[in-house]
């Protein structure tokens, strides 16, 4: 089942996101007039900051609670920006409409990676570009979320052997995989990659505050189903704490790098 990213309090890793955001979207300058879709918006990071750039700028999400939460802080900043629920299996927006297609840590969910590219392709303009961002397996943000799912298939096991007829997944982070994908719409790709680093006090703070987010309550939540569940969520805390402390960089606070890929795709 796919992941409500509107449960819980998405809001803190926005933050946290949002240098990402300014990256992405300086790489994008000019924008003025510009037509913009953000798909996945989440709490707007890219649209309102393409927004103060004077783009046209149109924000989709699939999680309604998020879409609000996106408009409210336009409304809070007096920025024009419209603001959709939708996702990459069918964006809200007439065909080849986007001069630019962000999307941020988002369009790496769709269940269907290559109807995500061909729906992406459909939303650009001629001249448009698809610009996204993608984790690089080996950074702290795979190797919490490693832990945590590791933890999840032990206790619920690996679910159903997988159906070979389910859409195959792509390696958003991946560049020749991504270049077959895209070379199919007459698309060329170009990555560039990044790293992040977040800070904070403590890991123990991390993860407190990290205790919110959306997949900690999906996880909390399915595991309170259990009969020991008390003790199983104790236990997913207890990884989750060793996992952080194995990746921080810096013994008297924490420090965690992550790599991530910027990725570009435009029509060769
Ligand atoms: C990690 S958050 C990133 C949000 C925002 N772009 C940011 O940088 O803060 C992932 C976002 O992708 C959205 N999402 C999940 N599945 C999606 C899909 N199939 N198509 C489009 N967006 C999706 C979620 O609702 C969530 O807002």
């Amino acid at each position: 089942m796919e992941l409500d990213w509107g449960l819980g309090q998405y809001e803190p890793t926005g933050e946290s996101l949002l240098p990402i955001s300014e990256v992405v979207v300086a790489m994008s300058e000019p924008l003025a007039g510009k037509r913009v879709v953000d798909l996945g918006t989440g709490t707007g990071n890219a649209a309102l900051l393409a927004a103060e750039r004077g783009a046209v700028v149109t924000g989709v999400d699939p999680a309604a609670r998020l879409v609000e939460v996106a408009r409210k802080r336009a409304t809070e900043r007096g920025l024009q920006a419209e603001f959709l629920i939708g996702d990459a299996a069918s964006i809200p927006v007439e065909d080849g409409t986007a001069d630019l297609l962000l999307s941020v840590f988002a369009v790496i969910f769709a269940p269907d990676a290559d109807a995500a590219i061909a729906e992406m392709v459909r939303a650009t303009a001629p001249d448009g570009v698809i610009r996204l961002t993608s984790w690089v397996p080996g950074g702290s943000m795979m190797a919490i979320n490693g832990a945590a799912g590791k933890f999840m298939a032990e206790v619920f096991g690996s679910g159903p052997a997988p159906d070979p007829d389910a859409p195959k997944p792509l390696g958003w982070h991946d560049e020749p995989a991504l270049q077959e994908a895209f070379a199919k719409h007459g698309f060329v790709v170009e990555l560039e990659r990044r790293s992040m680093n977040l800070t904070g006090k403590s890991p123990e703070e991390y993860l407190e505050k990290s205790a919110r987010h959306p997949m900690a309550v999906s996880a909390a939540q399915a595991l309170a189903s259990r009969p020991d569940g008390n003790e199983l969520q104790a236990e997913l805390e207890r990884r989750l704490l060793a996992a952080v402390r194995e990746i921080n960089e810096d013994p008297a606070a924490l420090k965690v790098s992550n790599e991530y890929a910027i990725v570009t795709a435009r029509r060769g």
